[in-house]
């Protein structure tokens, strides 16, 4: 989790050191407290005991307390609910902004001013459009293809369109790709819908939003121009706003360490992508909509609830949050963007579960105690639904939105001077040294070496 770093937060702790003794040796040791944090790599002047003789090293595996970066991009308090991208609150953004504006925000520390929103709006709309090829390659899948892995696999491909990507310490490159992939990254996935459904591929029409094109090239049919549900539209730029960014996540972690080889970007975006794929990251949205479907009727929940407190693997998909302990700032604003959804579509038997799920749930004492609420995916998976898009998509809309967050964290990585390759050490648990001896039978020698051999004559 990021502190704020504040000039005076930093000075209050410069001087301070956290001193340590090592019991096995009596050894007194000092790290310097920086911002909240001492340095791993100074852990190494201590000997770990090992007969390798290297120095200590901290275990922390899925990084519950690691910080591996610095970052001036997004900040999380998990107990109070904040979420703050650039030093902006979340609800204002969500409120007052629109997707563009944050996707500027989030690269450039500030919102933009007009020149520059309108020159990057039309950079976007620019290169919304997509190589022919990347077309038949959408074309070449499955007609159940999941839309994650086309995704995936398309802004993977891309790399081999924009050789000059590889340049990324060249500002002009790194620019344009990151235009570039905001900019196609919609296209590709309204694309990967049609094929799945068996539609035509609608193009790019550059006289609409950046929303308000995506669901024209999702959902267009023979009309001459399409014109979205302003509550859709809204709905919908409110979402990519709120999924924008989220600092050091399981697909941002992905994007990052990736990236630190050095790696075209559309090849570090494409590792995001598959993170976000996973249930307990982005697929939660989806995997919520199919835990309320196996669910059936909202007589069914408390018998759900009794067996996800079993213990016996079944979890309450979008409920909990390894950072969010009180609740998550962007479930709240979700909600109120569900009922205003809800409104123009209607009450269903999905949203009586749900709904009968959260009451349950966050009066239930084993939820309570172990401080689960009811995160982003719970509700964004509803709304989804609503809007009509299959569940196999929703992931995909999460994919869009987190593209400029991504992309921001990747840029701040690449510039900063105190990254290298991301390479974390392990504690190995393995044999120790032993010999070879084969297990297998021995290799036989007859007809078909002599057939192969005959052949080459
Ligand atoms: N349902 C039931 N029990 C749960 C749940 C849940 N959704 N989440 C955590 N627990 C229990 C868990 O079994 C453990 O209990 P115990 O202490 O008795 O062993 C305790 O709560 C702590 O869980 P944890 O696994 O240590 O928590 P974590 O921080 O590692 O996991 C999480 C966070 C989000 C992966 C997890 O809460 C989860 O699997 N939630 C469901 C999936 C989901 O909704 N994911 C979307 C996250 S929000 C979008 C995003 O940022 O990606």
């Amino acid at each position: 989790m990021a502190k704020s770093g504040t000039t005076e937060a930093s000075a209050k702790t410069e001087a301070s050191a956290l001193e340590v003794t090592d019991t096995r040796s009596g050894e007194k040791h000092s790290f310097p407290i920086t911002d909240g944090s001492i340095r791993a790599t100074d852990l190494k002047k201590i000997p770990s005991g090992d007969e390798d003789g290297g120095g200590l090293v901290s275990y922390d595996p899925a990084f519950l307390n690691t910080a591996a970066c610095r970052s001036s991009i997004t900040y999380i308090d998990g107990d109070k609910g904040i979420l703050r991208y650039r030093g902006y609150p979340i609800e204002q953004l969500a409120e007052r902004a629109n997707f563009l504006e944050v996707a500027w925000l989030l690269r450039h520390g500030e919102l933009p001013d007009q020149k520059e929103y309108d020159s990057f709006v039309h950079d976007i709309t620019y290169h919304t459009y997509v190589h022919e090829n990347i077309r038949k390659f959408l074309e070449g899948f499955r007609y159940d293809a999941h839309p994650m892995a086309m995704l995936n696999s398309a802004v993977a491909a891309l790399a081999s369109f924009y050789p000059d990507s590889r340049n990324i310490f060249d500002p002009d490159q790194r620019n344009i790709s990151m235009i570039r992939l905001l900019a196609k990254v919609p296209t590709i996935a309204a694309f990967s819908y049609r094929h799945v459904k068996g539609l035509p591929f609608v193009y790019p029409d550059n006289d609409l939003s950046y929303v308000e094109n995506f669901l024209s090239m999702v959902a267009r049919m023979s009309e001459p121009k399409y014109e979205a549900n302003p509550v859709f539209v809204r709905a919908l730029e409110i979402l990519f706003i709120l999924h924008a960014d989220h600092e050091q996540n399981c697909s941002t972690s992905a994007v990052r360490a990736v990236g630190s080889s050095h790696v075209d970007p559309f090849s570090a975006m494409s590792a995001g992508i598959a993170a976000l794929f996973g249930p307990l990251h982005g697929g939660a949205n989806e995997a919520v909509l199919r835990m309320i479907g196996e669910i059936g009727h909202p007589k069914n929940v408390p018998a759900f609830i009794e067996e996800v407190k079993g213990g016996k693997g079944q979890r309450l998909m979008g409920f909990g949050h390894r950072v969010y302990k009180s609740y998550d700032p962007r479930a709240t604003i979700v909600k109120k963007l569900a009922d205003d959804v809800f409104k123009i579509v209607g009450m269903d038997k999905d949203l009586e579960i749900a709904l009968e799920l959260e009451r349950i749930a966050l009066s239930d004492e084993y939820f309570v105690s172990r401080k689960l609420y009811p995160n982003v995916d719970f509700y964004t998976g509803l709304i989804y639904r609503s809007m009509a898009f299959p569940t196999e998509f929703f992931t995909v809309l999460f994919a869009i939105a987190r593209m400029s967050g991504w992309l921001a964290q990747w840029e701040e990585m690449l510039l900063d001077k105190e990254q290298k390759i991301a390479r974390p050490r392990q504690i190995y648990t393995g044999p120790v040294e032993r010999d070879y001896t084969s297990r297998l039978a021995p290799p036989k020698v007859g007809p078909r070496v002599a057939k192969k051999d005959a052949l080459r004559q």
